[in-house]
């Protein structure tokens, strides 16, 4: 068992005021944030993709594992492929007669549909693979914990990483995904978990006019005893 080692990690304590001003300048940027469905196909340099994975991959992660693969991919054919085979699942989802009524309808009104020539038109496609086990050195597997929330952690990184930059992304999940392995040709120990096209937004770009909830539906201070004053 190696030892644990350790090193001094104090960041400064800021002043109130300066705190508040840069957790409003976060959030204001944060919320200026929305998930792009029409990009522009002009390229985007690759050094700025690995900012945003090497972000990414700054998030916390159970016992530390960083249980994640980001697949980037700017080559033509291959986005092809992935949109082909990406459409071909979301025809069924949305037009197979199985998927309920609920979650379409949920859909509606983001204008969503099978066709996703974005997949093509968008200069990177970064798909997010989640490491079911670790590799040793020696090829034995190393369990991994909690991969569905480091990882999604890790894609709430890349996200902020890819919006701070003044590029847009949204999270695609067709759903199965099993075809990034193929095409990708991932083991199977790395499980398709997110598509990320990124890129700039098209001149013509439009998003649903979405309201986010108030802090108040999403938060609960103190529901059991209230706080000492
Ligand atoms: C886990 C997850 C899966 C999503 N899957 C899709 C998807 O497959 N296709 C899509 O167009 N948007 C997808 N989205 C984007 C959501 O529709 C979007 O985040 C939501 O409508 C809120 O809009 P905003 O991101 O602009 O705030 C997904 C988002 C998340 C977090």
């Amino acid at each position: 068992m190696p030892e644990p080692r350790f090193f001094a990690h104090r960041p400064p304590r800021l002043t109130k005021a300066e705190m508040l001003r840069r957790g409003r300048e976060f959030y204001e940027q944060m919320n200026e944030r929305r998930s792009v469905r029409h990009f522009a196909p002009d390229p985007v340099p690759r050094e700025l993709i690995e900012l945003a994975i090497v972000t990414a991959s700054t998030a916390p992660s159970a016992a530390h594992r960083q249980p994640w693969c980001f697949v980037a991919v700017s080559e033509p054919a291959t986005k092809r492929a992935i949109r082909l085979a990406a459409e071909a699942e979301e025809r069924k989802f949305y037009e197979g007669g199985s998927t309920p009524a609920e979650w379409l309808e949920a859909l509606a009104p983001l204008g969503m549909n099978w066709k996703k020539t974005y997949l093509e038109i968008a200069p990177w496609l970064v798909a997010v693979f989640a490491e079911e086990h670790a590799v040793a050195a020696d090829g034995h597997p190393l369990p991994n914990y909690h991969v569905e929330e480091s990882v999604g952690i890790a894609c709430g990184f890349f996200v902020a990483a890819i919006h701070q930059m003044g590029l847009v992304t949204l999270p695609h999940t067709p759903r199965p995904m099993y075809f990034l392995s193929e095409i990708l040709g991932r083991p199977p120990h790395q499980k398709p978990y997110v598509l990320f096209p990124v890129g700039y937004a098209a001149p013509e770009a439009q998003v649903p006019n979405l309201e986010r909830k108030t802090l108040a539906q999403v938060s609960l201070w103190d529901p059991v005893h209230p706080a000492a004053k």
